[in-house]
């Protein structure tokens, strides 16, 4: 679990409490002084004044009182600090009822909204509401003002999600600016009203994700949002309001949704057993795959991840609108009509099963209608592109029409729902024609792609070093002769370098290895295997992990210990793939009978023993240029250096290698030696997924 320490850490805002006034109420006239709290009547929660980390500002903020080291989950004036202690929570006494939060010359840094009583208090309750209501009120839901209305970067048990739409509120959760400071920052989780209310996680005004409308048991694209024994949920939609609200089914097994300032948002669940905030798995993070980045396939296309890479599909009768590029990763292009549409003579619709609806932001909804009046309906308007069931229970009910192109669309091979999608009436009859052949269509196909592959895989489509018989480990060694080595290492830096920095999105492969590279029979390098990649935004350079997936021996010990990666992880498994290349050998399972070192160690060693002709495969016999395989073992160990900061970046790498910029003396190389590994098995995420299910266990056993 190391690699959620950066998050759970952020919860654990060390405060000092000093003198507490165990009372939950704050009357007209009185106030509440920096070092002073107000406590909830049964003392889960406390409000005061502490300082978030490493900062030195003061905050008024509510947290849990006997959980997690006060774990802070509001902040008030998150983007106007206190400089010092001086700092003094008001109800002002001008008789509107307002709470202020004044400084030392008594200037008003926070308020909340007027809340128009004679009688106001403001009351700490128990589920961590600090509410404003008019003392002489006996009803006691009745607030003039609640700190529910207006969160930070927490959702607890109780609190709205989603727009009041009569007053226009909208209530989200932001991301802090860092750990040290609670101001809000770009990420932003919460709900879009706009046509059909969808659940929505954006940075700044761009959407990273969509959780998408409600489909009656949950958000289109959320099936892992599921009855589970920790919370129950509710989505309501009405002409007044929409929210998602989630409530704890025992209060004694605490449960929050987090935007930590990574913009990684994730549910934490409180485990007594660790006292620690652990993510619930599975219904912990909302991103689970690459299909989950928006609109990654563009209009009319469906996003696929099986095999475990994101593969774009065209809807039926769709083509891909720039086909040259289709094959490259940007797809965000899309797809179009082969047939346009001819709303005069009559269109029809074909069904697509199993998907995410696409964006519901210019949707309209019917809840009464069925879905036969629903597809009349569309028929009806020629701007119409596609109908739906609103909601999936029951066999399904009501109506959902879209109006605009398809988008953001993902297989979901359970739980996805039927999409019906306006077609042109003859392609429809096209389709419909060939649906008897298709059997044997499939079959050419798949036996053409069969032949293919077989064609390549003896022209040379080889996986690089999976271990031969020598007579034969000698003939393809002698195959890869120095100058394809060098184009092979060349390439692989290329286009480790298009998917860092030249790409739409940032990527990060995260498994880049041996076995990882395909070679063409002109021993053009490819890089696959996709499964394992993130996509980052252009300015974000390193995130954590809790799931350390890759394999051992490609990874860098800052990411197989603490599970951060960033394009230097990927960095490093490059450098290890040149070494390799250059020696003939594998890192993992080299075995050097002077010592214990892995290859890492071995060229390490001999680098620094001026003695680096020896890693060189013999092999190569004689047919190389020594300057050049000595500048790709020094670039190979720069790449491996242990501090991720020391690593060049890929376009440096590209310049290094091309002989185009000087090399520096590399330093010591992160590695494992051989004698201690951290696990034998050879790959994946065997570690973290043991301990992440044993927290399910515990928390499901323990109680
Ligand atoms: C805030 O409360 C303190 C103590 O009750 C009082 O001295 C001060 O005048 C109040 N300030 C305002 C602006 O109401
Ligand atoms: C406080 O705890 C007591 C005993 O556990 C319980 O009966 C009571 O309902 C709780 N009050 C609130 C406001 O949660
Ligand atoms: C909570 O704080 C105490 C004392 O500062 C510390 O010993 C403990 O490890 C902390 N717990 C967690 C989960 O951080
Ligand atoms: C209180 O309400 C009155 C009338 O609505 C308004 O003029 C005044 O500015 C308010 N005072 C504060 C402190 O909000
Ligand atoms: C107190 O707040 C007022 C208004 O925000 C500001 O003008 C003043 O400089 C602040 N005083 C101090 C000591 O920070
Ligand atoms: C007060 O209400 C207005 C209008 O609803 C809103 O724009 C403003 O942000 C609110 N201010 C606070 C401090 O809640
Ligand atoms: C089709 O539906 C759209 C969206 O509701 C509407 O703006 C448009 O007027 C409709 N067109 C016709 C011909 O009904």
């Amino acid at each position: 679990m190391q690699g959620a320490k950066m998050l759970i850490i952020y919860c654990f805002l060390f405060y000092t409490i000093r003198t507490a006034t165990a009372r939950d109420t704050l009357n007209l006239g009185q106030s509440i002084r920096d070092g002073e709290t107000l406590v909830s009547a049964n003392e889960s929660f406390e409000l005061g004044f502490f300082s978030p980390g490493k900062s030195k500002s003061r905050y008024l903020g509510i947290w849990y009182k006997k959980i997690g080291n006060g774990t802070v989950i509001w902040v008030a004036n998150r983007d106007a600090p206190l400089s010092d202690r001086s700092g003094a929570l008001n109800i002002s006494s001008q008789g509107n009822g307002t709470l202020v939060l004044l400084n030392s010359t008594n200037g008003i840094v926070w308020s909340s909204n007027a809340s128009r009583t004679r009688n106001p208090v403001a009351v700490l309750l128990e589920s961590g509401n600090l509410v404003v209501k008019d003392g002489k009120d006996i009803d006691p839901d009745n607030f003039l003002w609640q700190s529910f209305d207006y969160p930070s970067h927490i959702l607890i048990a109780g609190m709205k999600l989603g727009v009041n739409l009569v007053t226009g509120l909208n209530r989200f959760i932001s991301s802090w600016k860092s750990t040290d400071d609670p101001a809000q920052d770009d990420y932003v989780y919460g709900i879009d009203p706009s046509g059909v209310p969808q659940a929505v996680f954006r940075k700044g005004s761009t959407i990273r994700y969509r959780a998408g409308s409600w489909n009656g048991l949950h958000w289109t694209g959320m099936p892992q949002l599921q009855p589970n024994p920790v919370y129950t949920f509710e989505y309501v939609s009405n002409e007044n309001e929409v929210f998602y609200r989630f409530n704890l089914i025992k209060s004694s097994v605490p449960s929050m949704m987090v935007m930590n300032p990574l913009g990684d948002p994730q549910r934490l669940t409180w485990m007594e057993q660790t006292q620690k905030w652990a993510p619930f798995v599975p219904f912990s993070g909302l991103i689970l795959d690459q299909c989950d980045n928006y609109a990654l396939c563009g209009a009319y296309a469906v996003c696929n991840m099986n095999s475990n890479s994101a593969k774009c599909e065209c809807l039926e009768g769709f083509v891909p609108k720039s086909p040259s590029e289709w094959d490259l990763l940007d797809k965000s292009d899309g797809c179009v009509r082969r047939t346009q549409l001819d709303c005069e003579h009559g269109d029809g619709f074909l069904k697509r099963e199993s998907v995410k609806l696409p964006d519901t932001r210019f949707s309209l909804v019917d809840n009464k209608i069925s879905l036969l009046e629903c597809k009349e309906l569309c028929s009806k308007n020629c701007s119409c592109t596609a109908y739906a069931n609103a909601d999936v229970r029951g066999g399904g009910s009501g109506c959902l029409l879209w109006f605009h192109d398809l988008i953001d669309m993902k297989e979901l091979s359970e739980s996805g729902q039927d999409l019906f999608v306006r077609m042109a009436a003859s392609e429809l009859d096209d389709i419909e024609r060939k649906k008897p052949k298709k059997k044997k269509k499939v079959a050419i196909v798949i036996t053409s792609v069969l032949l293919v592959t077989g064609v390549i895989l003896l022209g040379g489509f080889v996986y690089l070093w999976k271990r031969r018989h020598r007579k034969q480990d000698v003939t393809r060694s002698k195959f890869l002769d120095w100058s394809k080595r060098c184009q092979i290492i060349g390439g692989i830096a290329r286009g480790l370098l298009y998917l860092h920095q030249d790409s739409r999105l940032r990527i990060i492969h995260r498994d880049l290895k041996a076995s990882n590279v395909l070679l063409d029979n002109e021993m053009n390098p490819k890089i696959s295997d996709f499964g394992m990649a993130r996509a980052f935004g252009i300015d974000q350079t390193e995130a954590n992990t809790n799931r350390v997936v890759g394999t051992y021996g490609y990874m860098p010990p800052e990411y197989a210990i603490d599970g951060l990666f960033s394009v230097k992880s990927d960095v490093f498994s490059f450098g290890v793939l040149v070494l390799e290349i250059v020696c003939g050998k594998r890192n993992r399972g080299f075995y050097h009978a002077d010592h214990h070192h892995n290859l890492l160690g071995h060229a390490w060693r001999l680098w620094i023993e001026e003695r680096p002709v020896e890693l060189i495969n013999k092999s190569l016999g004689g047919s190389y240029s020594l300057s050049e395989v000595l500048r790709c073992i020094q670039v190979g160990l720069l790449c491996v250096q242990q501090r991720p900061e020391d690593r060049p970046n890929m376009s440096s790498v590209v310049l290094m290698l091309s002989g185009e910029r000087s090399l520096p003396q590399p330093k010591q190389p992160g590695f494992f030696t051989e004698r201690n590994p951290p696990e034998s098995g050879s790959s994946s995420s065997k570690r973290s997924l043991l301990s992440t299910n044993e927290i399910t266990i515990s928390l499901i056993e323990g109680r």
